[in-house]
This record gives structure tokens, sequence and C-alpha cells, in this order.
């Protein structure tokens, strides 16, 4: 078989645009923004550095859709005609280097902070108050869902007005349209659960809606878990790849797996590889993104081998925004953990370090300097 270079361009076949090679800056969080959501000086240097350094995509961080889906103190919003203008900026400034940029839209759902939203989360249905959730968990109506799609669509109508080439839906990580997707958090039997299928329909009827508004060329793409993770339950790969298939139909433009390891084996199923069985089982034409340890040049070709169409970088674009141009140049990279020096040069002011030192394994401290 032969496969591809992460260095060749990738179509995104039904939005008929192309970035000029697959690899893509993941969206990365980094508490940078104002504490109202407005990007700051330090997030534009940051992404500057990555337009610069040789990614086709761009995945700006999780960004806010609607009051009350806050997850993070310096969380960018896409909300307001001033946040509308910053989100222009940036995309002015990646179009000069020929890289396309999408905005993850997110809402936090039953992970959505009490302390910075002043309420308890919602979600598709109710959680008692104890452990993780101190309020509980609202039950969302029909109203309220209602306006979620419309803030959802909202945002990506202000993306396309600020001239970025598209949007990705978080539905990963146990947020907001995640939760619907999970049959263990959402246990509504009316419209919006009971089924695979009636639990995606939030995200098909904003997938559905931002093609009513928007030209077909704005890229829609889908972030999603495709197991359980950590303390998360209720995601398995059988039911994610039903997932997968139903949106592929949905007229998105590409579906992104988040993998956390883009070599494991899965939890489920026969295969010696989460991906390799990913692939076989997406039926879809458009492109697999994936991400998950994709940390240098061969890990990049290993992954497109195991059938991914893309490859997302997180953790080794902290240290090296220019990941392209090093591994497709065979410049050495920098390896995590990475020094507080480097990561502020790369535009990591003090929040944005703080946030990273939450993180285990990527930023040095005193005694790894002196390892
Ligand atoms: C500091 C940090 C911030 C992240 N922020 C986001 C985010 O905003 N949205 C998201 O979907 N994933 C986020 N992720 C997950 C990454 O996109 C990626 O899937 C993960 O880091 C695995 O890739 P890696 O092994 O290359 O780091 C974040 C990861 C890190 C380390």
């Amino acid at each position: 078989m032969v496969t591809t270079s992460f260095t060749h361009p990738q179509l995104f076949c039904r939005a008929g645009k192309s970035a000029k090679n697959k690899t893509v800056l993941a969206p990365l969080t980094h508490n940078m923004s104002e504490d109202n959501g407005d990007l700051s000086s330090d997030e534009m240097a940051w992404l500057s550095l990555c337009a610069r350094g040789g990614f086709g995509t761009l995945i700006l961080a999780a960004t806010q859709v609607q009051t009350g889906g806050r997850c993070w103190q310096g969380q960018p919003g896409l909300m307001s005609d001033y946040q509308q203008g910053q989100f222009a900026k940036v995309a002015a400034m990646a179009r000069g280097h020929e890289v396309l940029t999408l905005v993850q839209l997110h809402h936090g759902g039953v992970r959505a902070s009490v302390e910075l939203n002043g309420r308890a989360p919602m979600g598709p249905s109710a959680i008692p108050p104890g452990g993780r959730y101190p309020l509980g968990v609202q039950e969302m109506s029909g109203e309220q869902i209602a306006e979620l799609k419309e803030a959802f669509v909202h945002s990506a109508q202000r993306a396309f007005e600020a001239g970025l080439d598209g949007i990705e839906l978080h539905s990963a990580h146990n947020f907001l349209l995640c939760n619907f997707l999970n049959p263990t958090l959402n246990q509504r039997s009316d419209e919006w659960g009971g089924s695979v299928y009636k639990r995606t329909k939030l995200l098909r009827d904003i997938i559905a809606e931002i093609r009513r508004r928007l030209p077909r060329n704005f890229i829609v793409g889908v972030r999603l878990s495709p197991e359980s993770y950590a303390n998360v339950r209720g995601i398995a790969l059988s039911h994610q790849m039903e997932v997968a298939n139903i949106l592929a139909e949905q007229d998105i433009d590409c579906l992104h797996f988040s993998l956390g390891d883009s070599f494991k084996a899965p939890d489920e199923g026969e295969g010696s590889s989460l991906l390799a069985n990913i692939r076989e089982g997406f039926i879809g034409d458009i492109p697999l993104m994936v991400a998950g340890k994709i940390a240098d040049g061969l890990s990049a070709q290993q992954a497109l081998h195991l059938g991914a169409d893309m490859v997302a970088v997180g953790s080794a674009a902290l240290g090296n925004p220019d990941w392209f141009n090093r591994v497709s140049t065979r410049t050495k990279l920098i390896k995590p953990p990475f020094s507080r020096k480097r990561l502020s040069l790369n535009g990591f002011n003090a929040k944005g370090l703080e946030y990273l030192l939450s993180v285990p394994g990527l930023v040095a401290t005193p005694d790894d300097a002196q390892a």
C-alpha cells in the first residue's frame, strides 16, 4: 500500500477547499483570552507563530457560543461583534500564510464551571447534586435546546462573517454535544434521546441549519471521542462509529477523532489498533482527521499509514509552533517538557503557563532542569 505524505495537500471534497498539507494544529485551550472571552494579543501572537509554522489547517481552541457554557476563565468567545472583529484579524493573518482556519465551537455541558457561570451546569438529563456535580446537572428543556442550537449556528455565522474557513463542532471530551451522544448521560425518551440516531439529533439540526444559512464552501467538521476515557464512562467505539457514519451523511466536511493515543489498541473489539478499526468502520467519503501522540514526522506518517487522512498535532506544537516546517526539513524538534522560557517565546503569558502547568508533562519543572 502506498501512503501519501503528510506534506501533500488535502482536499475537503464537499466544500471544494484545499489545505496545503495534511497537518493540523489541534485545538489547544490556552486560557489566555480575557475574562469576557475577548481574544488577547498574546494568543494572537501564538496563533500567528502557528500559522507561519507551516500547518495546513489551524483549529482554534474551544470557543464559547453561549452564556453558561464556560469551562475556563481565559476561554475565547465568539458571541459579540467585537469578538467577531478579533476573529476577522486572525482569519486575515492566517490567510496571509495560506492556512485554512477553523474555530472549534464549544459548550461545556455537564463540565461547565459552576464558579465561572454562577449556576448549575446543564445537560441532556438531570443529575442529582453530589460528587463532581455539587449543584447537580439541570435537564435541558426543549426551549433551551432550541436556544443552544441557535447559539451554535449564530457563532458559526459569525465565524463565516469573520472570514474563517469553517468551524469544528466540539462533540468530544464529555462536553455538551458529547453529553447528548452518551447513552449514560442522555436518558431522554423524547426526540433527542432513546436511540443512537435520536441522540445525534442536536448535532444533525445544528449542521442542517448551518448548511441552510451559509454557503457550501464553509467547512463544517465534528470532533468525537471514540471511547470512554479517564473517569468518563458511557462512550464505546461501536456506538461512536454509528454516530460517525450518521454524521458523515449529514453533509459535513471532515470527521475528527480525538484518540489520546493514535497508536493504542482498542478498548473494545478485535484488531491491534484503534485507528485501524476506526478506518475500517468509517464509511464516510470525507477526510478522517486524528489527534493523539502525533509527535514527529514518523508518527504523522504512521497515522496516515493506519488510515488517517489528516493528522492533528497537540502537545508537540506547544513547544514547536513551527512543527511542520521542522519535520518537513528534518530539523530537530524541541521535546516536552518545554521550558517556561521556550513557552513564553511562543506567546504563552503567565495565565497560559499556569494553565499548561495543570497538564502533566508539558512544562519543565526545576527538577527536569537538573535531570
Ligand atoms: C493544553 C491543551 C489544551 C487542549 N485544548 C483542547 C481544546 O480546546 N479542544 C479540544 O478538543 N481538545 C483540546 N486538547 C486536546 C488536543 O486537541 C489533542 O487532542 C490532545 O492533546 C492529544 O494530542 P497530542 O498527543 O498531540 O497532545 C487540548 C490538549 C492540551 C494538551
